[in-house]
């Protein structure tokens, strides 16, 4: 039996007046393979900026494994294993595609800023290691070819894989991926699609995946949480998650996916 990764236990958030989350209820099993789906505005991003630090949910607690995570900041829940990838592209686009994946090894760097300024062996010997690090992760997206390229002279699709190469460079244990396939064509929608799988099976990373691309989730996804609204309005087998009558109304439509 696999342990438990993650636990949200009745997160709510209130911006203003709008209550964004209310009553929000999640166990994540380690490896597991989750996707987060639902209409336009019913509160999935802000799910994961609760998760990832960014806000502080204004009720209920949030766990990860027995620790306690609400209202720790995001570089910190870094260290403790948890990555992310955003809605909108955010990468340092005129960095290399190498440079932005090493930015996110540094927290496995060792040498002081001396040994640094001075360049002696250890400075070099660890750079070594990152850049070799930078190198086999870009290598697992297809992006080793472009390690000199600056980030903003990739095609959106290869954009949004160096997004997830950069949050794997951190070494997560968790790691939530926010409409990883939006813009992408059918044919980078099926390539991203065996990556994440990969991603889960090679590494052993459990993987939380907000999308509206249902080819994708359906392909991937072992279990499924629809939100409307804030609340949860279906959870469970994707199958029977797409063919519940609540879930076609509120997202999916009679067109079904
Ligand atoms: N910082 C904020 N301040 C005020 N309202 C916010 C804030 N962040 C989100 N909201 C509101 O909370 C609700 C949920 O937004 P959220 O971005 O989580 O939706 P979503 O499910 O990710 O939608 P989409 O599929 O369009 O990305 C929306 O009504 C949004 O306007
Ligand atoms: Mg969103």
């Amino acid at each position: 039996m696999s342990e438990t990764i993650l636990t949200c236990e009745n997160v709510g958030i209130k911006f203003g007046g709008l209550q964004a989350v209310s009553d929000f209820n999640l166990e994540i099993k380690e490896k597991e393979l989750l996707g987060l789906i639902g209409p336009n505005g019913a509160g999935k991003t802000t799910v994961f900026n609760m998760i990832t630090g960014v806000y502080a949910p204004t009720t209920g607690n949030i766990y990860l494994k027995d620790k306690k995570i609400n209202g720790i900041k995001p570089y910190k829940l870094v260290d403790y294993g948890i990555a992310r990838t955003f809605q909108n592209i955010r990468l340092f686009g005129y960095l290399s595609v190498l440079d932005n994946v090493k930015i996110a090894c540094n927290k496995d760097m060792k040498y002081s800023i001396m040994q640094g300024m001075f360049r002696i062996s250890k400075f070099w010997e660890e750079e070594f290691d990152i850049n070799t690090r930078a190198m086999e992760i870009l290598s697992i997206f297809g992006l080793d070819k472009y390690k000199r390229f600056s980030a903003n002279a990739l095609s959106y699709g290869d954009q949004r894989k160096l997004e997830i190469a950069r949050a794997m460079a951190t070494d997560p244990d968790l790691l939530l991926l926010d409409e990883p396939a939006a813009g992408m064509n059918p044919t980078e929608t099926e390539e991203l699609m065996e990556t994440i799988r990969l991603i889960r099976d090679k590494f052993g990373i459990t993987i939380l995946l907000i999308e509206h691309d249902m080819k994708l989730v359906l392909g991937i996804c072992e279990r499924l949480m629809v939100l409307n609204y804030g609340k949860v309005l279906a959870q469970g087998d994707p199958i029977e998650v797409i063919n519940n009558e609540q879930v076609i109304n509120a997202y999916l439509g009679t067109g079904g996916a």
